[in-house]
């Protein structure tokens, strides 16, 4: 080892100024650093010293280390918000045992009769929509994404549910500034009236909801195959039900399962609608399919237009882990303590991988195929979303029934740029759309 390699990359200095610029514009704020500093670069922020990249040979790096390597990220932040339970706040075998628990749910032949409630409720809340009255693609993302992951993965099955479990994980989210998640002495509570106690007493209500739903099952969570019921069956190491750690996993399913899928609807029609030959070609693909949901999720240009729109607007957009051991990354030796994170933002805009990386061209994921360093919407390594697959299938089951059955019209005029929701990012308009035509494909 070098002298040079025990020295940290250069970045920017301002510890207050630095986190401010990766709220408000991450993307730009790592391009200026690199165009400075170059990759990988070292920013100094309220969580500590992270050193970032977007090159795809560190960013492999990190990807495939050991994963006891790694701790998560700003995790005193985090915790006291999404809990010492929540799969994103796990670690060592407990992570990886919690990942064996809820993962299968959510892929191969279980998530494939999902399908056909994933395309009615996308059929019904287009339909909802008044011909000429505006309305915003994350409102209709949203209301879609929501309803998909209750009834599908947690089971609900009837209307009551539904809406106490809407109105509760709305509330929950809303009160989800991104303050309180990056920095813990925000989290103070003032006589119920504090951001914190506002998020905490959504949060009750939803344990709440939670708790009453799981009583009304009593023992037919046995026979239930929703991850509700996997999560709250006993197993041999827990053979009681713990019911904060299980309020934890599901508020995290919650969240992390319908807020993604609903940034990524309005993300996609957006750039359908700016880019209008696209558009013109995605609805030939669409009209000659018979819009079933295994077929939408086997068409070329839907699939790539879903990929184009994840690859532009990574919901997030980048991937951190803190050292608990010494680790090399490229020719830098970086010690324990401080964090790494794998831009998506800089990865997914490299002009060496993507060709004109600003333009929206769904088909150059429909001939050619990404490395998980080069392409990562979804992370990496172990920490790899859980969703990942169930994500991809919703989003193309979505875009494919409302383009198939509805003509939209984009009333933003301007750009629309990415903005801070909470840890994710989203559309600063939400996208405004209205239906300008129901058409003869399936009219609904
Ligand atoms: C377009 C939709 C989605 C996007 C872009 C997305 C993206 C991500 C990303 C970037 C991570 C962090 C990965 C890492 O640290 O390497 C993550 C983790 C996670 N996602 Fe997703 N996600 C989406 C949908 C979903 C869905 C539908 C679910 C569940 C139903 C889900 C559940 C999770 C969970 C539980 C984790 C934590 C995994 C762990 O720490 O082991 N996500 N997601």
């Amino acid at each position: 080892m070098t002298s040079l390699s025990l020295r940290l990359p250069s970045g920017p200095r301002g510890k207050l100024r630095n986190t401010w610029r990766v709220l408000k514009s991450p993307r730009h704020f790592f391009q200026d650093c690199v165009a400075k500093y170059g990759d990988p670069f070292t920013m100094n922020a309220i969580n500590g010293k992270v050193v970032v990249t977007g090159r795809p040979e560190l960013i492999e790096q990190i990807f495939r280390a050991d994963p006891d390597t790694f701790s998560v990220f700003a995790s005193e932040g985090l915790k006291p918000i999404l809990g010492a339970g929540s799969l994103l706040m796990m670690e060592g075998p407990d992570h990886r045992a919690e990942r064996k628990r809820v993962a299968p749910p959510l892929h191969g032949d279980r998530m494939r009769v999902y399908g056909e409630t994933m395309k009615r409720i996308a059929e019904q809340a287009i339909r909802k929509r008044e011909d000429g009255q505006p309305f915003t693609g994350l409102q209709l993302g949203t209301e879609i994404s929501l309803d998909v992951i209750l009834q599908t993965v947690f089971g609900a099955d009837s209307e009551d549910l539904l809406q106490e479990f809407r109105v509760c994980t709305r509330a929950a989210l809303d009160r989800s500034w991104p303050v309180l998640f990056f920095s813990p002495k925000m989290q103070f509570g003032f006589a119920g009236l504090s951001p914190m106690d506002r998020l905490r007493n959504a949060q009750q209500q939803l344990r709440g909801a939670l708790k009453r739903e799981l009583d009304r099952r009593g023992s037919t969570i046995a026979d239930r195959e929703d991850i509700l019921s996997i999560l709250a069956r006993p197993t041999e190491d827990e053979p009681h039900l713990d019911f904060e750690h299980l309020a934890d996993s599901v508020g995290t399913l919650l969240f992390a399962g319908h807020e993604t899928t609903a940034v990524s609807v309005a993300w996609a029609l957006y750039h359908l609608h700016r880019n209008p030959g696209w558009l013109d070609q995605l609805r030939v693909e669409i009209d000659a399919s018979d819009g079933s949901p295994l077929t939408y999720s086997k068409m070329p240009l839907l699939m790539g237009v879903v990929q184009e729109t994840l690859r532009l607007n990574p919901i997030v957009t980048e991937v951190l882990r803190t050292l608990r051991r010494p680790f090399s990354l490229g020719d830098y030796h970086l010690p324990v303590g401080h964090s790494v994170a794998a831009a998506a933002c800089l990865a997914h805009y490299d002009e060496t991988v993507f060709v004109n990386p600003n333009e929206f061209d769904p088909s150059r994921f429909v001939d050619q195929t990404y490395s998980p360093s080069q392409y990562f919407p979804f992370g990496g390594g172990n920490r790899r979303c859980v969703g990942a697959a169930f994500a991809t299938f919703e989003l193309a089951i979505v875009l494919g029934t409302i383009l198939r059955s509805h003509e939209l019209e984009l009333l933003d005029q301007g750009d629309v740029v990415s903005t801070r929701r909470n840890i994710t990012m989203g559309p600063s308009t939400g996208v405004n759309l209205r239906v300008i035509q129901r058409r003869g494909v399936d009219r609904v």
